[in-house]
């Protein structure tokens, strides 16, 4: 093997060696393989996260006013932090799709802001939708292939207004009307007003960022503060309506699109490929062998991984989590049956995994919110090194994952992986060791498309602000310009994309003997 070459080949790298060899090239001139012909290289982001609430036209009468700008306004960020303007990406895209692309990047993974478009219930913005639409042919123009996510956290705020005096919230309306609840209705209307307009320049969609961040950030953690989401309630039969009505957005949405979005944007044959973007981590037992450390661990695994997937392959619905599909509302208070919904099925063309970091399990699931066994019995995993989020760090458990998901038969992107930390000690090495991770998983068979590290620059990190770092760029947010400041992670990210693939060379470089520093918890 060369020295720069992956550490396992395949049999297609084997095939084009010896055809380099028969063609009198020298072996070391062998381009390291694995990852398919045309594999998307990116980074991700969300809306909000980078744009903030950021006006482009005050004088206009439209509000930008989402579930989040009120979470702000009531203090309910770390800090008592407000989201002005994200990192500026409104007003800097252009800037920022040309780094990207001197990077080597092929793709970009970014959201449209509902709130923005659809201030007002069936009132619309044309205007927010034609800066996106100038967003996404920036996009094209710089060769860089969108992925658009539609909805990531953030809503107007006739769908969800968490004002304490005047609460909205859709996502609690009735699931049991199926594609007619008041949630998947409204979100049906907002895809089916862009769908026509985002059609020509985007093919792939991850239509739901992470439902169970909605759930758990939203209506299991409570309260204002201490890391919750808006509405900052506090219940399971919640958590199991919004559930169910993130599954039935989902269809409706990828429905909408594959009627209305009929341009191929990139020539492939396929004008819509629908996805997700779920929070898939490895998890584990807490004590290994443990019986009840591995029932709760296999129950956690199903409700984290495989529930959402199943319900939107198949049409089948777990409410409670228990791996079966049977029991009724009458039963056993659910918000409406399970069983099969015909109207999920066939809605995922191809699976976006979100993976951050394993998961260790402590006993069968219990509790105060023993119902939804998420919060009190799961945790990152404590062993390993975390991030400044309290995330465990372990590329071994990212090309587990991506094993498991490979038997699902659909093509995976990975849409979002990164690390939190102030500074940037730790993050080139994260870089490479889960690419190196991604590539191991790669060549053992798995199906990926493409990768988006999370995130080009610093960004708004939800109830924690601008205290976490993500960016291979830093922010320097105390500057009105927003500066981008390149750091190590981007030439770690940088050397893979133009190697195409994680080589002796990089790891050499990049790969330290462990994770350490005060960048880290
Ligand atoms: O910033 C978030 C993103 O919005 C959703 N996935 C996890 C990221 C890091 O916490």
């Amino acid at each position: 093997m060369s020295r720069d070459t992956p550490v396992r080949s395949i049999p297609l790298a084997l095939a084009s060696a010896g055809a380099l060899l028969a063609s009198g090239c020298p072996a070391e001139e062998e381009p390291p393989t694995g990852f398919i012909d045309g594999f998307l290289w990116g980074t991700a982001s969300a809306p909000w996260q980078v744009e903030g609430d950021y006006d482009p036209d005050p004088t206009d009468d439209f509000a930008v006013r989402s579930n989040w700008t009120v979470w702000t306004e009531r203090g309910c960020v770390e800090r008592g932090q407000t989201n002005p303007e994200g990192s500026g990406f409104y007003t800097r895209y252009e800037a920022d799709f040309a780094t990207m692309a001197a990077m080597g990047m092929n793709t970009v993974r970014l959201g449209v802001d509902w709130t923005r478009i659809e201030p007002e219930d069936d009132r619309w913005n044309d205007a927010e939708l034609d800066h996106y639409v100038d967003v996404l042919r920036a996009a094209r123009a710089a060769g860089l292939e969108p992925m658009v996510t539609l909805h990531h956290f953030v809503a107007p705020t006739f769908i969800q207004d968490p004002a304490e005096d005047d609460a909205v919230d859709l996502l609690l309306g009735d699931p049991s009307l199926g594609v007619d609840a008041p949630f998947a209705v409204q979100f049906r209307e907002f895809v089916e007003h862009v769908a026509p307009a985002l059609g020509p320049w985007v093919d792939l969609y991850s239509i739901v960022n992470e439902p169970f961040s909605v759930i758990s950030g939203g209506y299991l953690v409570g309260g204002c503060g201490s890391g919750a989401f808006p509405p900052g309630a506090l219940s399971i039969a919640s958590s199991r309506t919004v559930h169910s009505n993130l599954l039935f957005a989902h269809a409706e949405g990828c429905r909408a699109l594959r009627a209305l979005d009929v341009d191929d944007a990139d020539g492939d044959g396929a004008a819509v490929l629908c996805g997700n973007a779920a929070s898939n981590n490895v998890v584990r037992p807490l004590v290994d062998g443990d019986p009840e450390d591995i029932a709760g661990a296999e129950r956690i695994d199903w409700i984290y991984n495989h529930a959402t997937p199943t319900a939107l392959l198949t049409g089948d619905v777990d409410l409670d989590f228990d791996r079966a599909f049977d029991t009724t509302a009458a039963e056993s208070n659910l918000p409406m049956d399970e069983g099969n919904y015909p109207e999920l099925a066939g809605t995922l063309d191809w699976m976006g995994v979100n993976y951050y970091g394993p998961i260790r399990v402590e006993g069968l699931p219990g509790g105060a919110l023993g119902g939804f066994p998420y919060i009190d019995a799961a945790d990152y995993d404590p062993t390993l090194p975390r991030s400044t989020l309290g995330y465990a760090i372990d590329a071994a458990g990212f090309e587990e994952i991506l094993g498991r998901f490979a038997r699902y038969g659909l093509p995976l992107y990975i849409t979002e992986n990164g690390l939190g930390e102030d500074g940037d000690t730790n993050r080139p090495m994260y870089i490479v060791e889960h690419l190196d991770a991604l590539q191991r998983a790669v060549v053992a068979g798995a199906d990926v498309r493409g990768y988006y590290h999370w995130s080009m620059t610093d960004n708004f990190e939800w109830a924690h602000g601008i205290d976490q770092r993500f960016g291979i760029f830093g922010i320097d947010y105390d500057d009105p310009e927003l500066p981008r400041i390149r750091r190590s992670s981007a030439d770690a990210f940088e050397d893979v994309i133009r190697a195409g693939a994680v080589t002796d060379t990089i790891r050499e470089r990049w790969v330290r003997e462990r994770y350490e520093g005060p960048g880290l918890r």
